[in-house]
């Protein structure tokens, strides 16, 4: 491939795998047959990346690797109606193009395993989206560095990745022991965990002790979520939970934890309270499914709705990915939220959407939820100050138009 023997878009894409491969020493390539791509959202893409993209299409490269796309900036059926511009639809159009002429699946979700790409354990992938890639080592027990855009494409174009990180096993070794003391009792509790975690281990492995192993997949994929975005965790283990740390001992591979921490009602508390920036009461927006909501958060949200309307002056959104979606029409999930004047937006979320432009035009200012990923990110990406709280409380907030106690 390298030598061109392949073509120029796979000659391309394994100069910038070896390139990868010396930065980090990789001594060789692993073969990956599964990848999840950042960079599928052309606000982060932006028009450098999407002239890439389109080259490599242009070359007639062909994904080796089964990939599935991250979340758009638009939804793509309901661009115009959501409030979204013309520019921002056809540069995203071009893009998702691009992908599918080189065999990407345009999922355009960040929760692909809840639509069908499900790793094996112990499998070497390339998966870019922090919330993502810590759900897929952690959860699923796979094998993914944090890839980019440029590294994932070039996976997906070669089926290779180098050999490196969190493919090692020396290098998924737990390294922060963290005792859960609190009761955990809903989603946002999870990200007040995993938002207080990430501050502290930065790019290190923690270990969880003390989370209940009936715990599902919804409150994992938020602490997965959060704990990448304070931090960069990529990989963490709960014990009980974590394929590979069935022990304390074995998530430490028989070492020793190189800090020890506890998250009691006091960090749970104070770390709902970071999460939740807004001052004054008054709610625009609320939004979930951040990560992507699954068939049973839509099913939750549409048994608290029923019968509810969202305030005239308020916006909800519900993101997801179509194929969730699909489910949800034939469940009658989508008409209860529709008629309580809510909408499910798909391939998209507020992060990876222009929603600075849109909260200016719309004077949009603040946004209720229950993700501490969208709450980490609201003021920065956004230009939205954040209400964090569960489920009932967010809805309260929907029909009511503010911030209750
Ligand atoms: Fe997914 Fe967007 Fe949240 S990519 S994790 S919904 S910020």
């Amino acid at each position: 491939m390298l030598n061109g023997e392949y073509g120029p878009a796979a000659q391309k894409a394994m100069q910038i795998l070896v390139a990868l491969g010396d930065v980090y020493d990789a001594e060789k390539m692993a073969e990956v047959s599964n990848v999840h791509m950042p960079g599928s959202s052309v606000v982060v893409a932006g028009d450098a990346g999407l002239s890439f993209v389109e080259e490599m299409a242009d070359k007639k490269a062909c994904f080796k690797a089964f990939t599935t796309l991250n979340p758009a900036a638009v939804d793509l059926a309901k661009w115009s109606e959501i409030g979204f511009s013309k520019e921002a639809a056809e540069k995203q159009f071009r893009l998702t193009e691009a992908y599918r002429r080189m065999g990407g699946i345009c999922t355009h979700t960040c929760t692909p395993y809840l639509i069908g790409n499900v790793p094996r354990t112990g499998e070497n992938v390339a998966w870019g989206e922090s919330s993502a890639i810590a759900f897929s080592n952690s959860v699923l027990g796979a094998r993914t560095n944090r890839e980019g855009g440029p590294s994932a494409l070039a996976s997906s174009i070669t089926g290779r990745t180098p050999l490196y990180g969190y493919h090692l096993q020396e290098n998924r070794r737990g390294q922060v022991h963290v005792r859960v003391k609190a009761k955990l009792s809903d989603i946002p509790d999870y990200g007040a965990l995993g938002y207080h975690v990430g501050m502290i281990a930065k790019e290190a492995v923690p270990v969880f002790e003390g989370i209940p192993l009936d715990v599902n997949l919804d409150r994992l994929k938020m602490l997965s979520a959060a704990l990448a975005s304070s931090g960069a965790v990529a990989l963490y283990h709960i014990v009980g939970i974590t394929p590979e740390a069935s022990t304390l001992q074995q998530a430490f591979h028989g070492g020793k934890p190189s800090e020890a921490i506890d998250f009691g009602d006091d960090e749970l508390r104070d770390a709902k309270q970071k999460l939740s920036k807004a001052t004054g009461s008054k709610v625009d927006m609320v939004c979930f499914g951040c990560p992507h909501a699954s068939i049973g958060e839509l099913r939750e949200i549409s048994e608290v709705l029923h019968g509810r309307k969202v305030h005239s002056e308020v916006r909800l959104w519900i993101c997801t990915s179509t194929a969730v979606k699909s489910l949800a029409d034939r469940m009658g999930y989508t008409e209860i939220i529709e008629m309580s004047g809510g909408t499910i937006v798909c391939d998209t979320c507020p992060v990876l959407a222009p929603t600075k432009d849109f909260a200016k035009r719309f004077n949009v200012s603040t946004i209720a939820t229950n993700s501490a990923k969208l709450a980490h990110y609201a003021p920065g990406q956004c230009n939205l100050m954040p209400f964090y709280g569960n489920l009932k409380r967010c809805v309260e907030a929907t029909a009511k138009g503010v911030w209750g106690k």
